[in-house]
């Protein structure tokens, strides 16, 4: 399947400059995010996750299906002041922005396999600080995957080390 066909590209938004990817008009059609969803849901088999951990706001979008699907625990990252009980955080750039991930300390046990989830990688900020929080709480991070990969913005650079999946790349 052409996933790309589905993503609808959208010029200077949200500021000049910016082809926003839009992944609305994938989710729109069931079979299509089923089977985008099901292609990351196959990397995060092969690495053996046993936890989902996504970004929010497009992080959920992909992470909870694949949570449901793999039958295994997702964990959210939201932005500061969201999360009711005790965090770990750290601050990140963003590619328009910046802004402090937070998670509960106590979502992740020491030595469980962690797969890292977003709808996509710009410059790899907010992963890196994911990876960060993920790795201060004992988890051990066996993949990172994404939808869409913005490859001229080199945020796989910062993921050095680390095994990543996309689905599609600009
Ligand atoms: C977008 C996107 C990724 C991140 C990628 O989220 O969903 O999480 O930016 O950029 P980076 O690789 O440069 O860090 P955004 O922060 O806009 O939040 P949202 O998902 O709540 O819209």
């Amino acid at each position: 399947m052409d996933f790309k066909e589905y993503i609808t590209v959208v010029e200077d938004f949200p500021k000049e400059g910016i082809k926003f990817k839009d992944i609305t008009t994938l989710m729109e059609n069931g079979e299509a995010f089923r089977k985008a969803i099901d292609e990351l849901g196959n990397f995060a088999k092969q690495k053996g996750a046993d936890l989902i951990v996504g970004p929010e706001a497009r992080g959920f979008i992909v992470g909870c299906p694949l949570s449901y699907a793999l039958e295994i625990g997702f964990v959210p990252v939201r932005k500061a002041g969201k999360l009711p009980r005790e965090v770990v955080g750290v601050d990140y750039g963003l590619e328009y922005g910046k802004d402090r991930l937070t998670m509960h300390k106590d979502s992740i046990q020491p030595g469980q396999k962690v797969l890292i989830t977003d709808d996509l990688l710009a410059t790899g900020g907010t992963i890196e600080a994911t990876i960060e929080m993920v790795e201060q709480l004992g988890g051990t991070v066996v993949g990172i995957a994404f939808l869409i990969e913005l490859t001229y913005l080199e945020g796989r650079d910062k993921l050095e080390g680390y095994d990543v999946f996309t689905l599609m790349q600009y």
